[in-house]
């Protein structure tokens, strides 16, 4: 077991364009995945991508707890797993809104936009083909995950800075407003 250092907003390994993972069922990648596993559930997060554990490679790991399925009525429950040279894929012009959090990006919260449905592609940890459809948390967390891939940050795709900020005060707010803030860093 192996948890590995988290790199923080303004480390330049987040915000550079990562490599397609060469051979995805060498041992050193199945170490990596096993350590990002770790990582990501030492940190209770709900995904973690390689560039975010200073790997500039194209993989990451992913949940959707049970927290947050029943978001659509596509979504369930999905324990954690890993996709390997991901590519996504957006179905139709919906756009939905919601709360984001970020490993990299420790104790804020954001709204962000995202298409509400999305078919990916990729391998899983044993290399095998994976290509799903999603929505709700389960498209949300895969696009999050996948833009650490291409160097962006949550933040970057803000369009309504009033519902950005830190989560102690956000649900504080919340408090008074009913505004639901929850925490789903990845
Ligand atoms: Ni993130």
């Amino acid at each position: 077991m192996a948890i590995l250092k988290i790199a923080r907003m303004g480390h330049p390994v987040l915000f550079r364009r990562a490599e397609p993972v060469p051979d995805p069922t060498a041992p050193e990648i199945r170490r990596l995945i096993a350590d990002m596993l770790d990582t990501v559930r030492d940190a209770d997060g709900a995904g973690l991508a390689a560039p975010q554990v200073h790997v500039p490679l194209r993989l990451f790991v992913f949940r959707v707890p049970a927290a947050r399925a029943g978001d659509a009525a596509e979504t369930a429950e999905r324990p954690f797993e890993a996709l390997v040279n991901p590519e996504v894929q957006p179905l139709g012009d919906s756009v939905d809104e919601g709360w984001e959090g970020c490993l990299s990006i420790p104790g804020m919260q954001g709204v962000v936009p995202r298409h509400a449905r999305i078919r990916y592609r990729g391998l899983d940890a044993e290399g095998r083909p994976v290509d799903r459809e999603a929505a709700g948390f389960h498209a949300r967390v895969v696009q999050h995950e996948n833009d650490h891939l291409d160097g962006m940050l949550y933040t970057m795709r803000l369009r309504d800075f009033t519902r950005f900020g830190f989560s102690e005060e956000l649900s504080r707010a919340a408090s008074c407003d009913a505004e639901p803030a929850e925490e789903t860093g990845s």
